[in-house]
């Protein structure tokens, strides 16, 4: 298991909720800012009396921390313990990145920021249901490398309807134009409950998907960026820890409504509403809404699962040799690992399926 802590705080407020977002996150409830960071601060010092271990990374994100200002969130930044050297990143929406923001994060302790980017063509971000002026992303990215970030990440998306192989091509030229450290790309994918899952005409398309991220990688690879994890990307040293920390199953503790938290074995999360995580937490009780006990066997197939999708991929064994030869176009051997091919990221779910359960 990962030796570090990880610590992720959800701020669950949206200007607008996109289209495709099942995220728990609200567009009505800006009032309880206030009250809902107070609980953020009262959760965290309970849970550092507590004993919680120093970080070794801290994830702020949401919904839209950039929302917030800047001042308040640090203060709950301020509330956790870090170790030497820990990774803190902040989610930020483009539209609300100012220079005096990225000052504040940077002089507060946040070392990393992550840009929800997403397209930069017009009437992409529109088929997604996003707000943003593409302008704020080259902007956003400016006032991030003058307050002192070293490294940062771009987030984008493809497979919206209306999105042409030219499109996304002007997506991803303008972004490694940025010189970005870490590209996370995802595929499209419609969710339960969001305005994109009733409309069928307008759902992503498997062929079209895939040329796609072919051509990200393709013009990662060209830019010094190393395919880590299926979907993401990074320059040598600049691999998200956070992300690693998840990768490897880590113990991690979870602030905020909707939030998850994993120690050795046993996850747990947060009720969803701030209203009611905010009730529970000044009342003096746990905002736990659920939680389930993995045991040995599903814990080490979630950790092939997760495992096989990286760089590292899995050891040797984790396929049977039947498989592993109809199966040769998707895996190789690498140092004693079993590593996905390029064609392999494409089909990863199904390869997945066949890992062996009993090794
Ligand atoms: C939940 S958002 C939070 C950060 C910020 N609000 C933003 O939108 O960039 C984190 C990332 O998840 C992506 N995401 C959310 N739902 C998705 C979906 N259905 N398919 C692909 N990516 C999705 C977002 O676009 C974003 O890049
Ligand atoms: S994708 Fe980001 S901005 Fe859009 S609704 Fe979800 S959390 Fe909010």
């Amino acid at each position: 298991m990962h030796p570090g802590f990880g610590v992720y705080i959800h701020i669950p407020f949206c200007a607008k909720k996109c289209d495709y977002c099942a995220f728990a996150t609200f567009t009505d409830r800006h009032q309880l800012t206030s009250d809902y960071l107070g609980a953020l601060r009262t959760h965290i010092q309970r849970s550092v009396a507590n004993q919680m271990p120093k970080a070794t990374s801290v994830f702020i994100g949401g919904g839209t921390p950039t929302l917030v200002p800047a001042d308040e969130l640090m203060s709950v930044l301020a509330e956790i313990p870090l170790a030497s050297g820990a990774e803190v990143t902040v989610e930020c929406n483009p539209d609300d990145v100012t220079a005096e923001m990225m000052r504040t994060f940077r002089s507060s302790g946040v070392n990393r920021v992550s840009i929800g980017v997403q397209s930069t063509v017009e009437h992409v971000l529109g088929s997604l249901g996003r707000t943003h002026d593409p302008e704020n992303v080259q902007r956003s990215v400016r006032f991030a490398k003058e307050a002192g970030f070293e490294t940062f990440n771009l987030d984008i998306i493809y497979g919206a309807a209306g999105e042409t192989l030219d499109d996304w091509s002007k997506t991803l030229i303008d972004v490694v134009a940025l010189d970005p450290p870490h590209v996370s790309a995802y595929g499209l994918t419609v969710e339960a409950n969001t305005v994109l899952a009733t409309q069928p005409d307008r759902h992503p398309d498997d062929d079209d998907q895939a040329d796609k991220y072919l051509l990200c990688d393709d013009m990662m690879s060209s830019h010094g960026l190393n395919n880590y994890e299926i979907s993401n990307w990074a320059k040598s040293g600049h691999e998200c820890k956070h992300n690693s920390l998840y990768w490897q199953q880590g113990n991690y503790e979870g602030f905020g409504s909707a939030a998850h938290a994993h120690l050795n074995g046993r996850r747990w999360w947060n009720v969803r509403t701030p209203e009611r995580y905010i009730e529970l937490v000044n009342a003096g009780e746990s905002p736990e809404s659920s939680s389930e006990t993995l045991d040995a066997k599903t814990s080490k197939r979630e950790m092939l699962q997760l495992l096989v999708r990286t760089r590292e991929g899995v050891p040797l064994g984790s396929f049977s040799d039947a498989d592993l030869e109809e199966m040769s176009e998707l895996l190789e051997c690498q140092n004693d690992r079993i590593v996905l091919t390029r064609s392999g990221r494409l089909l990863a779910n199904e390869v997945a399926l066949r890992l062996i359960d009993e090794i």
